[in-house]
């Protein structure tokens, strides 16, 4: 029985039991359905008691059940039932209250929360909007502005902000049920509240309250539809009436659930929980992990101890001298500082977080650690000395890892005695903050050092994709094949602004020129210069890049890079200097510029990643579509809305991206041949999702 009953005296406990976490499947409806009338019907009963098992109160509608229509009862009659009974409905909630569960406390007449209760109305992450009456009930339960900020930012609140805003009637002291008994006890003597149905709304203070939430939110979104239409439902819900109201938003839910961002965000909502536990590491126990080291006190490493710090590890920071060491030292109290400033850390927490650190410049420190990463210079032989002298000191079964973005993980396990103990782990910069951790296998890499790296994800909070060793990985080998293109882009006819602006346009937070001008230009040129060697002589080459670097113009830090800076301001500008460096580059490649139409740049790049993307999955670098998907959208700002590079290019059709492809190689064939595996794709009608399970 996923939805029971039980008398306590005149109280009814109507208990949700439907792991893991209570969501709302056609089941649990026509339970609570029963469960009303069940109230209603049973003599003496004089309050009910709403409450979950597990380790959570309902968390929302059943998102697998999205794909197909609903079937009774719907929810909004089975809140409507609760909210019209004549006994009041108390809701006791524990672990989170989120969507279609937070929607049926609206219709119960009291909310009771423990101290550890989230609730919050998720849907617009999800593409649609509440579609219980959440968009009509909250804005007469709560101020506008707090209802407005829940709804269209789809972040859930704690139980204290909940009570300050008025969303819940009591924070209960210790166990839930008996703190909800004696709320049922007081309330059952009272007469049953105005239902949220019935009352005014709260209409907005400031005459450019919704044109003000507008603005906010176009710029925020970034195309992502559903916020501004929740924006919308909420302004029917306070100008319309509620009867009027609650069917219309109906509708646009039930319209929104269908839509292709819908789908897109509900595939990285799973595929967030699919990434995390790779098939192949099914069963096999992570190694215990309580203390670490990092080698190298840079950005990199800094931010890699702060993350550590922050999940409760002991961390020992190496460096090679004094010197540098009190300088990675002053890079991790200015990260610990800035979080404290942006209140994700109290002082506190900071010393705590101190308090665990071990600064030492001596590798024979580091024999009890559990796990040490390496952080230091991106240079082969420099990771390899490293390596040695943590394979001399390290006790038995301790992890080495390196953080290398673009280096042979084999070659580096290669200088140790215990390969089998040498996994990648690629952190994204800044490492605290960045959601994306590439895992890298080397042909070595023991299957419990895989598994203890993704057991270590789960801990930093952080979405951890497994990849094969190549160069860049899947995440930079990617992003490789981005540049290149925009680069082809430019010597054909655009300008550094016209591409930032298509990509923009796509839904990424910055075009590619904007982010390199920001990273700084000069790391890339580096590399290149490095690497020229093993360029393939018949392969495209743009030197515009190139070109900037020779003149000193290394991005925002020297003032000028892709565009030019006024001192003091961020703000990219057109630069004539730029635009005649490339013009120079068309020149000599023989090309005529021609104008590019924005959809025009947007598959010009787009579909060489995907292309791209079809090779590092025949070649097993990664095994699954989704763990592309999962790499572009928390380590690259792809739009989440588009569910991720993969994802997105079955959306837009195989065969078409084929087709150009096909069209593009036939004059440049070394950047445009499609992947066998995309062509296969295609010949069989099937997509990438057939490559996810
Ligand atoms: N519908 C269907 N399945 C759901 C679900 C939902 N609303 N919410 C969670 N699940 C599933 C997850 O897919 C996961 O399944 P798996 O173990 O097969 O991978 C399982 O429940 C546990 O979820 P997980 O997120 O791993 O647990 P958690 O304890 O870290 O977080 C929640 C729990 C409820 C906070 C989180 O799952 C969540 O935010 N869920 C979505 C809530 C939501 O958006 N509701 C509104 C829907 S309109």
């Amino acid at each position: 029985m996923v939805v029971s009953t039980r008398q306590h005296g005149a109280i009814m406990l109507v208990t949700v039991d439907n792991p893991p976490v209570n969501a709302l499947s056609q089941q649990v409806r026509a339970g609570l359905l029963d469960a009303v009338t069940q109230v209603n019907d049973t003599p003496g009963i004089k309050a009910a008691v709403l409450i979950c098992a597990g380790r959570t109160f309902i968390a929302g509608a059943d998102v697998k059940e999205f794909d197909a229509p609903p079937l009774p009862p719907q929810l909004p009659d089975v809140i409507a039932a609760i909210e019209a009974s004549d006994i009041p409905w108390i809701a006791a909630i524990h672990g989170t209250a989120l969507g279609g569960g937070f929607e049926v406390t609206l219709g119960c007449h009291y909310r009771l929360c423990d101290e550890k209760a989230r609730l919050g109305l998720p849907e617009v992450t999800l593409g649609i909007i509440p579609g219980s009456g959440g968009t009509e009930r909250l804005p007469r339960l709560v101020p506008l502005e707090n209802a407005v900020a829940m709804i269209t930012g789809g972040r859930p609140i704690d139980a204290h902000a909940a009570l300050k805003m008025g969303a819940i009637d009591r924070i209960g002291d210790g166990p839930l049920l008996e703190a909800a008994l004696d709320y049922a006890e007081e309330v059952a003597a009272e007469p049953v509240p105005v239902p949220l149905a019935e009352r005014p709304a709260h209409h907005p203070t400031t005459p450019d309250f919704w044109t003000g939430w507008e603005t906010k939110l176009r710029r925020s979104s970034r195309g992502q539809a559903s916020p501004l239409i929740a924006l919308e439902t909420l302004r029917d819900a306070v100008e319309i009436p509620f009867r009027d109201a609650a069917p219309r938003a109906r509708k646009t839910f039930l319209d929104l659930r269908q839509s292709d961002q819908a789908k897109a965000l509900r595939h990285a909502f799973f595929a967030e929980r699919k990434v995390a536990r790779p098939p192949s590491l099914q069963d096999i126990p992570p190694r215990p992990l309580a203390d670490v080291a990092v080698i190298g006190g840079g950005t990199m490493g800094a931010g890699i101890a702060a993350a550590f710090l922050s999940a409760g590890y002991a961390v020992t920071l190496l460096e090679r001298d004094a010197d540098s060491l009190a300088h990675g030292q002053a890079n991790l109290e200015k990260i610990l500082a800035s979080s404290v400033k942006k209140g994700r850390l109290d002082g506190a927490g900071k010393a705590a977080q101190l308090n665990r650190l071990t600064p030492s410049t001596d590798y024979s420190n580091l024999a009890d650690v559990d796990l040490a990463v390496e952080a230091v210079f991106e240079d082969l032989a420099v990771k390899q000395d490293v390596f040695r002298q943590l394979d001399a000191v390290l006790k038995p079964g301790a992890i080495l890892a390196t953080n290398t973005s673009y280096l042979d993980v084999n070659a580096i396990a290669a200088v140790t005695q215990r390969p089998a103990d040498v996994v990648g782990l690629h952190f994204f910069s800044p490492a605290h903050i960045m959601k994306l951790l590439e895992v890298v296998e080397a042909e070595s890499t023991a299957p419990d050092v895989m598994a203890t790296a993704f057991a270590l994800a789960g801990k930093l909070r952080k979405v951890a994709v497994r990849s094969g060793v190549c160069d860049g990985f899947i995440g930079n080998r990617i992003l490789q094949i981005y540049r290149r293109q925009a680069d082809f882009l430019l010597a054909d006819g655009c300008l550094p602004q016209d591409v930032d602006a298509a990509m923009r346009a796509f839904g990424l937070p910055m075009g590619p020129y904007e982010a390199q001008d920001l990273g700084g230009l000069d790391i890339a040129w580096a590399n290149r210069k490095r690497n020229a060697h093993r360029r393939d002589p018949a392969a495209r080459y743009v030197a515009i890049a190139d070109a900037l670097c020779e003149e000193g113009r290394f991005g925002q830090k020297t003032g000028a890079g892709w565009y030019r800076y006024a001192a003091g301001n961020r703000t990219p500008l057109g630069d004539p200097a730029v635009t005649a460096i490339i013009e120079a580059e068309s020149q000599k490649q023989g090309i005529t510029r021609r104008a590019f139409e924005t959809a025009e740049i947007q598959q010009r790049i787009l579909w060489p990643m995907i292309n791209e993307g079809a090779h590092i999955l025949a070649e097993g670098i990664a095994q699954r579509p989704l763990e592309i998907d999962m790499v572009e959208l928390h380590g690259y700002g792809f739009p989440r809305w588009r569910g991720g590079l993969m994802f997105y290019a079955d959306t837009m059709g195989l065969d078409r991206i084929v087709a150009d492809l096909t069209r593009w190689a036939e004059r440049d064939p070394l950047s445009f041949t499609p992947a066998p595996l995309l062509a296969d794709l295609v010949a069989r009608g099937a997509g990438f999702a057939s490559l996810n399970d």
